[in-house]
């Protein structure tokens, strides 16, 4: 997902549910200007900043507890990706939340939610049928340019990327 994101030097970075932080450790390696998270669990949170403390300690990657719908204000933005793994089937309100998320990407921003079923008996199918579940969600948010990359993995990661139009649209 990093790396489908091509994040830049200077990219500003958000991370939606970021759990033990290896994604957020891979935004920092790839070279993201800067990295921000929340997670709305406190052990989340431990485990994460514990994982990325110098970069913490760098002024690189800023963790915070909070749950999506109820960002905290102080969050920096406009960013210039936005992305959830394995995340958004927990928020209260999807449809709502990628709104509202896209609102704050920077105009041709790109958004990536990933989802590797973890239901018993999870298959390919599964994986495709979360795929579309998204990609409905993200056309209603007023995302374009979708495009859907997977991993074969068992069962497979569907990644959905997106890009925000930007403000006017
Ligand atoms: C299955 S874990 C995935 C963690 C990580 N993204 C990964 O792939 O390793 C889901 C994560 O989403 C977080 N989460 C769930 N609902 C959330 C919400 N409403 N706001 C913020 N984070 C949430 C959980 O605390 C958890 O860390």
């Amino acid at each position: 997902m990093v790396s489908l994101l091509g994040v830049q030097p200077a990219s500003r970075v958000l991370e939606i549910g970021f759990g033990p932080g290896l994604a957020i450790a891979e935004l920092v390696r790839a070279g993201a200007g800067h990295v921000t998270g929340i997670d709305h669990s406190g052990v989340m949170l431990r485990q994460a900043s514990r994982r990325n403390a110098a970069a913490i300690r760098a002024g690189r990657v800023t963790l915070m507890r909070a749950s999506v719908d109820q960002i905290p204000p102080a969050l920096d933005g406009p960013f210039d990706a936005i992305l959830a793994v394995n995340s958004l089937g927990f928020w209260p309100a999807p449809a709502e939340r990628l709104a509202e998320l896209r609102r704050r990407l920077a105009p041709g921003g790109r958004v990536a939610i990933a989802s590797q079923p973890r239901c018993p008996g999870a298959t390919a199918d599964t994986s495709r049928s979360a795929a579309r579940e998204i990609e409905d969600l993200l056309r209603g948010a007023g995302f374009t340019h979708l495009s859907t990359q997977t991993l074969r993995l068992t069962p497979p990661v569907a990644c959905v990327l997106a890009a925000s139009p930007g403000p006017s649209a």
